[in-house]
């Protein structure tokens, strides 16, 4: 339902994304991992059609209605009481997802009280703006969420609302946060960086996709030449779950655990052959079919590395 091909972009010198390949499904919680300054608001932005690039191309589904939560903080009005913030025609309502709620429990959901209702938004914390902006932002009617640093400042009961808010949200919504336990607790696909203008696209929690990259890692490490006594010694920390001794592996499976290195090098070699190509830039206009093909095959790549992956780090947890 969104979608991006081929997509670069530079500020003067600096190039925030290049040539990036993504597809979003519906209902998905995406989050955004990358250092300060990768370009995560630039990608987020890009997405939902507010900045357009350089070269590439961007694709939005059909009736997407977006709501933002701006990094900067959308202004919040501060001699408006938070009662007008949320029903501003004046009324005592706020319609959310179609239903209309009294403003008074719909303030309570997001933990303010009744005395609160009447305040104005300069009587208020740090921390009960942002949650004040949250409780806006969740009765806007959206289908894509878009939360750019929402959890700087939230405190524990706040971070666990939104929790809550985030899993029952029926549409889209792309996060972008450092509060990796937070993440890990909602996401259901990942866009990482990986180096100047590049990003990439994991489906699961954070601790999968730790445990892929560190896999990976340790695969590169191991694969040759193939001792398959002790290949995939489980990269110590991020192991989850006891290894099963009693769960031997069968002839097969042994054959299995030891052919996967081998795979798996051979398809990540195929991957950064076809990258390479596409990275040339030229080829899209050249040869949009092979282009095409290619990353096709990318993709094609990606499932199967992710299987061989999980696949390998089941047995080798066994062996
Ligand atoms: N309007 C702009 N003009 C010039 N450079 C910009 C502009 N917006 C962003 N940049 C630069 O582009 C790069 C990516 O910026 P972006 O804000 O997308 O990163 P980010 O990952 O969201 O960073 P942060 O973690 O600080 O929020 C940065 O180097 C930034 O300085
Ligand atoms: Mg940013």
């Amino acid at each position: 339902m969104l979608y991006m091909k081929n997509v670069s972009t530079h500020y003067g010198k600096i190039q925030a994304l290049h040539e990036v390949n993504l597809e979003v499904q519906r209902g998905e919680i995406v989050t955004l991992i990358g250092d300060n300054g990768a370009g995560k608001t630039t990608l987020v932005k890009m997405l939902i059609g507010e900045l357009q690039p350089d070269q590439g191309e961007v694709r939005l589904g059909t009736n997407l209605e977006i709501a933002y939560f701006d990094q900067h903080r959308a202004a919040l009005d501060p001699e408006a009481t938070l009662w007008d913030t949320l029903a501003d025609g004046g009324g005592d309502q706020v319609v959310v997802r179609g239903q209309p709620r009294h403003v008074v429990a719909y303030l309570r959901d997001f933990l303010f009280d009744e005395g609160q209702a009447r305040q104005k938004v300069k009587a208020l914390s740090g921390g009960e703006r942002n949650r004040l902006l949250l409780a806006r932002l969740f009765a806007r009617p959206a289908n894509v969420l878009v939360l750019d640093e929402p959890t700087n400042d939230l405190d524990i009961d706040t971070l666990e609302l939104l929790e809550e808010l985030l899993q029952d949200y029926p549409g889209t919504v792309f996060l972008v946060s450092h509060d990796r336990s937070f993440l890990n607790n909602v996401v259901t696909s990942i866009i990482a960086h990986e180096g100047e203008g590049l990003w990439r696209e994991y489906e699961g929690s954070i601790e999968d996709w730790l445990l892929q990259s560190q896999r990976t890692l340790a695969l590169r490490s191991t694969a040759t030449p193939a001792q398959p006594e002790k290949t995939g010694a489980a990269p110590g920390a991020s192991a989850p779950a006891a290894p099963a001794r009693d769960n031997k592996l069968s002839y097969k499976e042994r054959r299995e655990l030891e052919t996967l290195p081998d795979l798996i090098d051979a398809l990540e070699k195929e991957q950064g052959t076809l990258r390479k190509e596409l990275d040339d830039g030229g080829l899209y206009a050249s040869d949009p079919e092979r282009a095409t093909a290619l990353y096709q095959r990318d993709a094609a790549i990606e499932e199967e590395l992710m299987t061989a992956l999980s696949r390998w780090e089941a047995l080798s947890a066994r062996a």
